[in-house]
């Protein structure tokens, strides 16, 4: 009878479903190999054990490699980016051993392929009863809790275009779809249209700072990835600009406060020229806040007030870490930090090279995402008297 008849596979638009299809199909070989170990004796390798092991055979060498990439590249990662909670937690404790599983029973199969291809090509009768037993209870249980867990998990969290996406994937796996533009290219083509909010000029407070208080807390309570993260920007002598993420540690109407070492890139590039822009990005509300100003170091005893509220371990690696410096290896900055924590034990001082920068701010500018490009801008500019006037800017 033909096989395609009994054992047609669902379509790649139900991927979990295709994915549970192929658990079936290792199953059936599994069986297959169980079959061989009693027939193996009676018969030795004659023409059904030959073409028996050839089956077995073709199917752990491509077949169940491509499902394990499907769970490993594209199921798990997938998973992780949209479990929360318990589910997150689940996943945490459960894709290791999925992993881990992946790979012993490569490793088991490496046993079985050479004596299945003896038996194959009729050279061989021996098929280690143990292995055998090892690798099909290690399949049935992997199965089992990838079954129970992964598979479940997946039909309730993924969207239809995750779904969609997952199907594609393994479909350019297999050959079925052409191989996906390059990452590089495949970039212009992510949009999102924003319209969660709107920013009005007559709606926003008339000092900045309580403007950006309250995005800030906006920001705090739709739980934003950490939202104290904001680009500086600073330039060094020949004007050429460099960025880098920090966290802002205070805000106030005297501006927006970070630490660092003051021998950094940033902090050798703001002695020559004290001149930086910030920036905050908010994703999940679509805004983004651009402050630029002066930048000045805080007071010795606000710097001391910061660095001596840090967990021990940060205030020790402030000490020993030169940054921005070279250095030829992880194991020297490890040492570096084991001979600091030995001198200066549980009470280390804040260093010179180590403090706040506080940007005070003349022109800070909040950008709300709108429906097709067409953004709300609103920026407020210091004038000299100290206060803000504010306007709008075209999107
Ligand atoms: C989320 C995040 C937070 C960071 N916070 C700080 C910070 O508060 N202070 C700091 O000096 N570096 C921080 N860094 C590291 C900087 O981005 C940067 O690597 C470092 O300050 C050296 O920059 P520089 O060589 O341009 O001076 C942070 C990095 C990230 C990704």
């Amino acid at each position: 009878m033909n096989e395609l008849l009994h054992d047609t596979a669902p379509d790649f638009d139900q991927p979990v479903a295709v994915l549970k299809h192929c658990h079936g199909r290792i199953r059936k070989q599994l069986a297959t190999l169980e079959k061989l170990l009693v027939h193996l004796p009676e018969h030795g390798a004659d023409q059904q054990a030959r073409q028996a092991a050839g089956a077995v055979l073709k199917y752990f060498e491509k077949a169940a490699h491509l499902h394990h990439e499907d769970e490993e590249q594209d199921l798990i990662p997938m998973l992780r980016a949209v479990a929360q909670g318990e589910d997150a937690a689940t996943l945490q404790a459960l894709a290791p051993v999925i992993l881990q599983d992946h790979k012993d029973m490569d490793a088991m199969w490496q046993d079985l392929h050479e004596q299945l291809t003896a038996i194959a090509d009729g050279s061989g009768t021996q098929l280690s009863n143990s292995t055998v037993q090892r690798f099909s209870q290690r399949y049935l249980n992997h199965m089992e809790r990838e079954e129970s867990t992964m598979a479940p998990m997946a039909m309730r969290l993924f969207s239809p275009q995750q779904m969609a996406q997952l199907g594609q994937a393994m479909q350019r796996r297999r050959g079925i779809l052409p191989p996906a533009a390059a990452i590089g290219e495949r970039v212009a083509d992510l949009r999102k249209d924003y319209g969660q909010a709107s920013l009005d000029e007559s709606e926003v407070a008339d000092d900045p700072i309580r403007q950006f208080t309250r995005w800030f807390e906006e920001a705090l309570k739709a739980e934003v990835n950490e939202p104290n993260a904001m680009g500086v920007s600073t330039v060094d002598e020949q004007g050429r600009p460099s960025s880098r993420i920090v966290l802002v540690k205070q805000f106030d109407e005297r501006g927006f406060t970070w630490y660092t070492n003051y021998d950094s890139q940033k902090g050798k590039q703001l002695n020559g020229n004290p001149f930086a822009a910030l920036l905050f990005f908010w994703s999940e509300l679509e805004r983004q806040v651009r402050i630029e100003g002066r930048v000045e170091r805080t007071s010795a005893e606000e710097s001391d007030k910061y660095f001596n509220s840090r967990p021990l371990k940060s205030r020790l690696s402030a000490i020993a870490s030169h940054q921005s410096a070279p250095i030829a290896s992880r194991a020297d900055l490890e040492h570096n930090y084991e001979d600091v924590a030995r001198q200066y034990g549980e009470t280390p001082q804040r260093p010179q090279h180590w403090g706040g920068f506080r940007l005070v701010p003349e022109r800070i500018e909040f950008w709300q995402g709108r429906r097709s490009r067409f953004h709300d801008r609103v920026v407020y500019t210091r004038q000299e008297d100290g206060g803000w006037t504010r306007q709008r800017l075209q999107p």
